[in-house]
């Protein structure tokens, strides 16, 4: 229907915080993108009779079929799609100047930057990854094609030119004064298209690959223009004691982010792998939020990230694939990947530490969004909020769930809790019918 209003009539699961989760069956109804009206089955029947609908498609949902929340990835880079799955035998620091600068590099060819950026935005829509927030690369006319991409294909995302200005081999890092230019220029760019999909982000590298004037010149931008701001923090050990040592008057890596005002509630942190108390008390005091990246950690053997004692010390935290250094780019592999880091935790003698499914599924949804300062239009099916959503079908042809015989007797919530359960550990984009984004369906293999 050309107006996109729509009611949805079945099963939808939510998470309200990282404790509660729910699975109604009922109906939502969505006007103009956003989440209107949420009942009971029977409340549906009656709006049905009076005949009020006649302005909505209604889908009836199967028994087998569910509907949740958008995915939320906290933390991609979207150049490096090109590398997935290749160079992982170094760590984080020879990984980066070996194989991801001489990368990232090539998207000065604007064009080249369009068409990856076109399959980045399209692959991660297709996987339900209904907001991303990207890094891009250093070059500003290549990142603005990210932009492009996530307007064209309908992708809510959070988009940043990447800052550095420190030498490397690779040669790939600017002038510190065109460099605080070009962000300018970038962020300005992006705010003037007033698109309510896309947002830019002040992306400093990491505070190996830019100094003091240019991480004070970029905390300067992010204040004039109330912009959100993505970095790494204490990823690798190799990578701290470099920080630290270049910057003998921070006690810890945190610090130096701090000196230059960085970090504050609009700041989303990648990894946070090996926080001190510290940190872990300076995060949370300054309203920091931090994009967990399991995938990428074990890869590059960066270490296991205590989500637990993050979620214990008041931290908002959400998923990242991480792409490259992650070897997968969609948010139920991170997802999986979660539970297992955190369970290895607890079996190596870290009591509670391991995430349960619904656990992970709030962070992959909710968490996200709260981490990206984004939950008061998405994350969950709140009335008011945006219909960001996955229309989800456990035995979809060619997925590789199997139906058996029911063996258990359930409740209608029961089976749905079930079949939510197996989709999180065992689902993948087959099982993945449709999306939607803002109101607007962007997938259709119903
Ligand atoms: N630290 C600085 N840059 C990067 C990057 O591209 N990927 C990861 N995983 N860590 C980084
Ligand atoms: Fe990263």
């Amino acid at each position: 229907m050309a107006n996109n209003n729509r009611i949805f009539v079945g099963t939808f699961a939510e998470s309200t915080s990282l404790t509660n989760f729910s699975v109604k069956i009922g109906y939502i109804s969505v006007l103009n993108g956003k989440i209107t009206q949420k009942g009971f089955i029977d409340e549906f029947e009656q709006l049905e009779k009076s005949g009020v609908l006649s302005d909505y498609e209604i889908i009836k949902l199967s028994k087998d079929q569910f509907l949740i929340p958008g995915f939320v990835d906290c933390h991609t880079h979207a150049p490096q799609f090109p590398n997935i799955g290749l160079g992982l035998d170094r760590p984080l620091l020879e990984w980066l100047a070996k194989y991801t600068f001489p990368l990232e590099k090539k998207y000065q060819d604007t064009e080249f930057a369009a068409k990856v950026y076109d399959q980045v935005v399209q692959r991660l829509l297709k996987n339900g990854t209904t907001t991303a927030c990207y890094f891009g690369s250093l070059h500003m006319e290549g990142t603005l094609e990210l932009v492009k991409s996530a307007i064209n294909h309908q992708q809510r995302a959070l988009v940043g030119k990447v800052s550095m200005n420190k030498i490397n081999e690779a040669g790939y890092y600017n002038d510190t004064e065109k460099e605080l230019k070009e962000v300018e220029t970038f962020v300005q760019t992006v705010i003037a298209l007033k698109n309510d999909l896309v947002e830019p982000v002040v992306t400093p590298r990491f505070a190996l690959s830019c100094d003091k004037i240019l991480m004070d010149g970029l905390s300067k931008i992010a204040n004039k223009y109330n912009c959100r701001i993505q970095s790494h923090l204490s990823e690798n050990l190799q990578e701290i004691e470099y920080v630290l040592e270049t910057n003998d008057n921070c006690k810890c890596y945190g610090d130096v982010y701090d000196k230059s005002g960085i970090l504050n509630n609009r700041c989303i942190m990648a990894h946070a792998v090996h926080l001190t108390d510290d940190e872990l008390k300076l995060l949370p005091s300054r309203g920091v939020s931090v994009a967990h990246c399991p995938a990428s950690n074990t890869r590059l053997k960066s270490g296991l990230c205590p989500v637990r004692r993050l979620l214990n010390a008041s931290i908002t935290v959400g998923l990242g694939t991480d792409v490259s250094g992650g070897d997968n780019a969609t948010i139920l592999d991170a997802i999986r990947r979660s539970m297992d880091v955190s369970t290895y935790l607890e079996l190596q003698g870290q009591p509670n530490s391991a995430l349960d499914w619904k656990e992970a599924f709030y962070l992959a949804t909710l968490g996200g969004a709260e981490a990206l300062n984004l939950d008061d239009k998405i994350g969950n099916f709140e009335v008011g909020k945006d219909f960001d959503a996955l229309l989800v079908d456990v035995y979809a042809k060619g997925g590789q769930i199997e139906k058996y015989k029911d063996t258990l007797e359930t409740t209608n919530e029961e089976y749905a809790s079930d079949l939510l359960q197996r989709f999180v550990f065992l689902g993948d984009d087959r099982n993945i019918v449709q999306v939607y984004v803002k109101g607007v369906k962007v997938k259709d293999n119903l």
